[in-house]
């Protein structure tokens, strides 16, 4: 059941692939709340997705960019707006790729050419996406923007190898334009840093299963999956949150404030036993 929350707002989610993903799930979410949208994903993306049967679902029309393409990601704004009818309330950054992780290279050995691919499309496509809506003027004044980060920028995290540089890069992207853009045009941006996920991006990231087993053990309120992480970006879009910018925010059902939790004692016990 929706609250209207955002009822007469026009998005844009960019990274819904398929049913697993996080801006899948946003993106009906925020269908559900009012939204009218215009869904982005890479052609390849397109072709291999299933991002059609999203677009169906919620009435939105697509528009195909790679995020690391400035004059794509221009053209999304400017097609966004006239598609949408107006200047764009929320944006969703919901991106993230590794070659590295892809390839199993080690964080030791990495191959620099793939680690800059990583910091491209994982980071600095937020740059050039909140950099191309600022040059085309396509936000509305208290316009949200939300990008999808990971306790590994903060905290070493085994398996997570280039990611965490990306998502360290990625948040502080958003502070920094959170500053121009709040006081420029009354825009906040925020990083919402979600627990893991099996989706097509956290099933590469390597021991995925294990760590989804720990951090919920680690959680007092247990991981937070896809469709709850939908409900809290609705909450960073919605006009309730309007003074909240440039913050890193945990939806990760407490464990990035645990030390330690008797589940987790009692797993390592079973193991030691
Ligand atoms: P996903 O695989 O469904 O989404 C990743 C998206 O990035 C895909 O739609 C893919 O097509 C898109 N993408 C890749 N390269 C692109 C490019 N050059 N241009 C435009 N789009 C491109 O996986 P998920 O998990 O929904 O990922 C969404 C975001 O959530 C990512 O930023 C990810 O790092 C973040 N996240 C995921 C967690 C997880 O455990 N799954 C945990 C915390 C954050």
């Amino acid at each position: 059941m929706g609250y209207g929350l955002l009822k007469g707002k026009r998005g844009i989610i960019f990274g819904a692939l398929n049913e697993q993903s996080i801006a899948w799930k946003a993106a009906e979410r925020c269908h559900e709340e009012g939204a009218a949208m215009v869904l982005s994903n890479t052609e390849v993306a397109l072709r291999m997705g299933t991002l059609s049967a999203l677009a169906e679902q919620t009435g939105s029309p697509v528009v195909a960019a790679d995020a690391t393409s400035f004059e794509d990601l221009t053209r999304v704004f400017e097609e966004g707006q006239r598609l949408l009818g107006g200047k764009i309330d929320f944006v969703l950054h919901s991106i993230g790729m590794s070659p590295n992780v892809r390839k199993n290279i080690p964080y030791e050995a990495l191959n620099y050419g793939y680690l800059s691919k990583t910091l491209d499309i994982s980071a600095v496509s937020f740059h050039k996406m909140l950099s191309a809506a600022h040059r085309t003027d396509a936000l509305a004044p208290w316009a949200s923007v939300v990008a999808l980060t990971y306790i590994a920028a903060e905290k070493a995290t085994i398996g997570y190898n280039d990611m965490a540089d990306a998502k360290a890069l990625l948040q502080s992207i958003a502070r920094s334009f959170g500053l121009i853009y709040g006081k420029e045009k009354k825009v906040r941006i925020n990083t919402v840093s979600q627990s893991p996920t099996m989706t097509t991006a956290g099933s590469g990231v390597s021991g995925m299963t294990r760590l989804l087993r720990v951090a919920e053990e680690m959680s007092p309120l247990g991981n937070a999956d896809a469709e709850e992480c939908a409900g809290y970006i609705v909450t960073l879009f919605s006009d309730l949150t309007r003074k909240v910018t440039m913050q890193n925010l945990y939806h990760d059902g407490g464990f990035s404030s645990t030390g330690m939790t008797l589940e987790a004692l009692d797993m390592f016990d079973k193991v030691c036993d």
